[in-house]
């Protein structure tokens, strides 16, 4: 490969949210083990909790902060939507939006000019400034390509004839897919995400999600997504169809062998309790950072996992005191529920954990089925309902059954399902598609010829 010769420079710009600094990180690394230069750029406290260079990466990658503006409300140090209060979400885009004079100087003044910068779906301002400067444009999506071909090509998300405002306009599945594809939210998966604070039109950016996505893809020349083609074929044929320009897959991107070294005293408590189950007997459950569980669910999970028999390790970050009462006693042989931030990818690796309970977050499906997990699947939010009806429909995952008008579930339903996707006969093909999905998710070399495919593009279209 003589092109590789030419050595680009990059520059990568994420979203303020954890879930959206680690992928782009994590893809800087394979960018730069490949040599290339990589500038990266966030705000201080964002890059310390995300920017951790490996020793022999950190020549080739420049973490660069931008001081994050003052706004009012926000609390102190908040730099991330895990730090901001759900009501002031929309704050941190305000306060995200703030940030493009700086980063427009920090461009302009960059020598010599940089190649090529990626970028998130919420700086809907930097594809122009990054034109005018004739630097190329890449969106890096972090979301599957379906939830990207449902949302729709940005000519549909910028007209008002296909305006979703409401949860009921993301039950129908849009006229640009196959309706016998099922692709389209459950009421209550939207209803929640779209409940209104009564302040928060107080603390509004002037900008739907939307039309940030719409404008950020539109702006690029490339599309780079977190997939794969074995896995998404169709879906990702249809983004292509609908963005008409150039889409890359490069596959999940497992973290590298850079990553893992080191041993901390809480991993090794937490190794020590998955090393009294049995192979693949034990389930994690985690909802990810943004998911808050209400009384009735926290207690229906909970009696759920009792009644399952199956050992269980369940993050809980907020809302201990929603469990039923003497729960922690009559489970203590055999379950742990943990409140503190939680080591997933080693968890998940570990032998015992045999399925994952998860919200379905793109991220952390992708990484469970990395590690040939089977998955159990109960959506909450933003892109998670769309994410389970394409693992459901992949059959590498069961959903929990729900109350289709307000999403509640049973306890015996949550016990039943994860009985099946363990243990049961009829659960056994599903296990054995997620075990067979490690090759596919789980493979380093393989996420390194997908980036590969994609840098011999970036090198040619740079005219090199
Ligand atoms: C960094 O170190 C790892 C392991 O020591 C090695 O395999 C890899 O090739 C190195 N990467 C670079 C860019 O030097
Ligand atoms: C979308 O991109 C095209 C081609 O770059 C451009 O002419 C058009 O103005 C863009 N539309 C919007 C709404 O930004």
């Amino acid at each position: 490969m003589e092109e590789q010769a030419k050595n680009l420079h990059i520059v990568m710009f994420p979203w303020l949210a954890i879930g959206h600094l680690k992928p782009f990180f994590e893809l800087a690394k394979y960018l730069a083990r490949k040599g290339h230069k990589i500038t990266f750029i966030s705000t201080p406290i964002n890059l310390q909790k995300t920017a951790k260079l490996p020793r022999n990466l950190s020549h080739l990658i420049d973490p660069v902060a931008i001081p994050f503006p003052p706004v009012d409300h926000l609390p102190p140090n908040a730099e991330s939507s895990l730090d901001v209060p759900h009501a002031m979400r929309k704050l941190l885009k305000v306060a995200f939006d703030m940030l493009q004079p700086k980063l427009r100087s920090y461009l302009e003044n960059m020598r010599p000019k940089p190649d090529w910068i990626i970028y998130d779906f919420a700086s809907h301002w930097l594809p122009r400034i990054a034109e005018e400067l004739a630097i190329k444009r890449a969106y890096f999506s972090i979301f599957c390509a379906v939830f990207m071909a449902f949302l729709g090509p940005p000519s549909a998300l910028l007209s008002e004839e296909h305006a979703r405002v409401t949860a009921e306009d993301f039950t129908v599945v849009p006229e640009w897919l196959p309706a016998s594809s099922g692709m389209a939210f459950r009421h209550y998966e939207m209803a929640r995400y779209l409940e209104k604070d009564p302040n928060e039109d107080e603390y509004d950016s002037g900008m739907t999600d939307w039309t940030r996505f719409a404008l950020t893809v539109n702006g690029s020349d490339i599309v780079i997504f977190k997939s794969c083609d074995e896995f998404e074929t169709e879906w990702l044929e249809t983004v292509r169809r609908l963005y008409q320009k150039p889409v890359f897959a490069v596959g999940v991107l497992p973290p590298g062998y850079e990553e893992c070294v080191d041993d901390d005293t809480e991993w090794s408590r937490i190794r020590e309790f998955l090393d009294l189950h049995k192979e693949g007997s034990l389930v994690y459950v985690a909802f990810g950072s943004e998911v808050v569980l209400t009384y009735k669910e926290t207690q229906d999970l909970a009696l759920g996992l009792e009644k399952c028999g199956s050992p269980f390790f369940w993050v809980l970050n907020k809302g201990y005191e929603k469990l039923p009462e003497g729960f922690g006693d009559r489970v203590r042989d055999r379950g742990a529920v943990y409140s503190k931030w939680a080591p997933q990818f080693k968890i998940l690796g570990h032998v015992a954990v045999g399925g994952f309970l998860t919200h379905c977050g793109w991220s952390s499906a992708a990484e469970a089925l990395g590690l040939g997990r089977v998955l159990i699947l109960l959506p909450f939010m933003n892109d998670q309902g769309i994410n389970c009806r394409l693992l459901e429909a992949k059959k590498v995952g069961i959903e929990i059954p729900r109350n289709e008008v307000d999403g509640a579930f049973t306890s015996d339903a949550v016990a039943e399902t994860v009985r099946t996707a363990l243990v049961g006969e009829e659960g056994r093909s599903v296990r054995e598609n997620a075990r067979k999905m490690k090759e596919l998710f789980g493979s380093e070399s393989r996420s390194n010829s997908y980036v590969d495919t994609l840098l011999h593009h970036m090198i040619q279209t740079n005219g090199f």
